[in-house]
């Protein structure tokens, strides 16, 4: 029995015999299932220096375990991007090590998937072709890239344009579609950085209950890059507060509301200490970076 397709032979069969791929996981029972056991980060003492002695992380070690969603929150220009691209494999930090299940992040892998705040789908592409490239560039096959994409599609809500191409979609509905690119791998974590930074406010809280939903049924891991308090709080485990430049992580706060979250829990006591406690954090390292910025110049 083939469960995956690995070659162009494969995906020729598929085509011609209309061959029926067995079902993929859906990922709520996949989870039942398999409680999630792989996308354990861990951040070692990293230290990213950029050129002119631009410090922008500073000795930061974390560990996030399998499952988990983590949101990074700090002032713009903290380093915020810097150590999700460590993560990612982008940047490589010039002290310390960044490893996911145990083996060191050296580069880019299917195993994370990034999203970032402007959308960078094809244009030229569907939204479905969007979604399904990264399953047939894994050597998946047609029949199933175009299934998981269909699937993804569904849990985004957007079924109705999987012919549609990018120029056409909102905002939001761009993002979504990268949130199901992102997604199409299978990958152990999903990075994403300010992903709705650039979205209205009404769009925003709809995205945010879409992505934990989708969290939820994939009990995927989280890294989630912000500067808003309010969008930390809402979607977090855990909150990890970076301090400005360069950027140190200054604390590790654990949001214990229930799940699943609604627009309600904003008056729950515990949203509202945490987003106290967040907004001090924040506003002392703001001052604290004003007033680098004011010895600077
Ligand atoms: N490729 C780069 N080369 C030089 N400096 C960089 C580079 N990327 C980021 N920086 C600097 O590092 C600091 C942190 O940037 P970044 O990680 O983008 O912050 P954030 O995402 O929190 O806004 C900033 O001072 C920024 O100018
Ligand atoms: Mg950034």
């Amino acid at each position: 029995m083939t469960t995956m397709n690995t070659g162009m032979d494969d995906q020729i069969a598929d085509a011609e015999a209309g061959a029926e791929v067995p079902d993929l996981p859906l990922p709520k029972m996949h989870r039942q299932l398999h409680p999630v056991l792989k996308g354990h980060v861990e951040i070692e003492h990293v230290t990213v220096e950029f050129k002119d002695n631009v410090v922008a992380v500073k000795e930061a070690s974390l560990e996030v375990k399998p499952g988990e969603f983590v949101c990074l929150l700090g002032p713009s220009g903290c380093g915020k991007s810097t150590l999700l691209n460590c993560v990612a494999g982008f940047v490589k930090p010039t002290v310390g090590s960044v490893k996911l299940d145990g083996a060191r992040v050296t580069k880019p892998g299917p195993d994370r998937g990034m999203v970032f705040q402007q959308h960078s789908l094809f244009p030229w592409k569907t939204v479905k072709d969007n979604v399904a490239f990264g399953p047939l560039m894994a050597q998946q096959g047609k029949h199933t890239a175009d299934k998981v994409a269909r699937t993804l599609l569904g849990m985004v809500g957007l079924s109705a344009y999987e012919n549609s191409f990018p120029g056409v979609l909102s905002g939001g509905m761009k993002q979504r579609v990268g949130i199901a690119r992102a997604l199409a791998n299978y990958p152990n974590v999903l990075l994403m950085d300010e992903p709705f930074g650039a979205l209205d406010a009404q769009t925003r809280a709809m995205m945010q209950e879409n992505l934990l939903q989708i969290w939820g049924e994939f009990g995927i891991t989280v890294i989630f890059v912000t500067h808003d308090i309010d969008e930390a709080v809402f979607l977090a485990d855990r909150i990890i507060v970076m301090s400005a430049s360069p950027g140190r992580l200054i604390a590790d706060i654990k949001v214990n509301l229930p799940r699943p979250r609604a627009a309600e829990v904003v008056s729950n006591e515990h949203y509202i200490a945490t987003k106290r406690r967040c907004m001090d954090l924040i506003r002392a390292e703001s001052l604290r970076a004003f007033a680098q910025q004011d010895d600077r110049a």
